[in-house]
C-alpha cells in the first residue's frame, strides 16, 4: 500500500496474534524512532523494551490497559531524557541549570514524541498495528521504580506494537478546514462543531465494537470535566526539573 493510504487508515490496535516480531525488525523500529528529526540534534528521548512479563502485567495494570489478547505484542516506554546531556555537561564541569528548564522539559517530550511516531508509522509501513500508551502516566512514581528511571527524565508514553488480530474502523478526523489555517490561526465554528458532532456521533454508532451514543463534544466535555494525574508537577520535580 502507498504510505500515504497506509497513514490515513491508521487506527490504534489493542489486541495482537502470538506471532513474535523478529530481531532486525525490532531493531529497524529503534532505528527509525531514531531517524525522527530532533530539536538541535539533542536526541532527548531513550526508548524501554519490556521483556519481563510481570512487570509488563504491572504496567497493563497501572495504565489501565490489558492488552486484550494477552501477553501478545512487544511493549515498548518512551522516555523525555535529558540524564544523558547532564552526563556530558558534568563531564566537562559546566552547569546544568538551564537543562533543568521547562523549554527543555519541552524540547525533549517533542523529541520523545516524534520519535515514538517515526516508530509508529513505520510499523505499519510493516503491516504491524500500534497504540501509544499515555496511562503509563497514572502512576508517575511506580513508572520511575520499575523502569529504575535516574532524575531528568520522564516516561511520557507506552507504546505497543505487533501483528493486529483486528483492525477498527478508521475514526473520522476534524476536517481538514479545522486544522488549517491560511497566514492566520483558523478558529471553529458553531457549525462545524454540530456537523462534526453528527459525523462523530455516526461513526460511535456503527462501529463494529464498543458502540456508544455520544460524539466528539461530549468526549471533549468528559475529558475536561475532572482534573488529570494531579501529580505531574511534583513528579518532575522531583526528577529535577525547575519551573
Ligand atoms: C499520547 C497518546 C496516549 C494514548 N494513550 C492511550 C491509552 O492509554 N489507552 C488507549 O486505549 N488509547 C490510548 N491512545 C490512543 C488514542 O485513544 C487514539 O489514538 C485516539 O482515540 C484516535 O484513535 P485511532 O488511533 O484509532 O485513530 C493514546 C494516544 C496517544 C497519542
Amino acid at each position: 500500500m502507498e504510505l500515504f493510504e497506509t497513514m490515513i487508515q491508521h487506527t490504534s490496535v489493542r489486541s495482537f496474534t502470538s506471532q513474535t516480531l523478529n530481531s532486525e525488525l525490532k531493531r529497524k523500529l529503534i532505528l527509525a524512532a531514531q531517524s525522527a528529526s530532533s530539536s538541535n540534534f539533542l536526541q532527548a528521548f531513550s526508548v524501554v523494551e519490556i521483556t519481563d512479563q510481570k512487570k509488563r502485567e504491572t504496567i497493563e495494570q497501572l495504565a489501565n490497559f490489558p492488552v486484550t489478547n494477552g501477553n501478545n505484542g512487544e511493549l515498548y516506554i518512551f522516555v523525555a531524557d535529558l540524564n544523558k546531556h547532564a552526563q556530558v555537561l558534568a563531564l566537562n564541569e559546566d552547569t546544568d541549570d538551564h537543562l533543568r528548564k521547562m523549554e527543555s522539559l519541552v524540547t525533549a517530550i517533542v523529541d520523545t514524541a516524534l520519535a515514538a511516531q517515526s516508530m509508529a508509522v513505520f510499523s505499519e509501513s510493516e503491516k504491524l498495528g500500534i497504540c501509544y500508551v499515555g496511562g503509563i502516566r497514572n502512576d508517575l512514581f511506580k513508572m520511575k521504580e520499575l523502569l529504575e528511571l535516574p532524575e531528568l527524565t520522564y516516561p511520557v508514553f507506552g507504546m505497543f506494537v505487533g501483528y493486529p488480530t483486528e483492525k477498527n474502523e478508521v475514526k473520522p478526523r476534524l476536517p481538514l478546514d479545522a486544522v488549517l489555517g491560511t497566514n492566520t490561526y483558523r478558529s471553529l465554528t458553531p457549525t462545524l462543531i454540530e456537523n462534526y458532532d453528527k459525523k462523530t456521533a455516526a461513526y460511535y454508532q456503527q462501529r463494529n465494537a464498543n458502540n456508544q451514543q455520544t460524539n466528539w463534544s461530549e468526549k471533549i466535555r468528559h475529558h475536561f470535566n475532572y482534573p488529570r494525574r494531579q501529580n505531574t508537577g511534583e513528579f518532575l520535580k522531583e526528577q529535577g526539573f525547575i519551573f
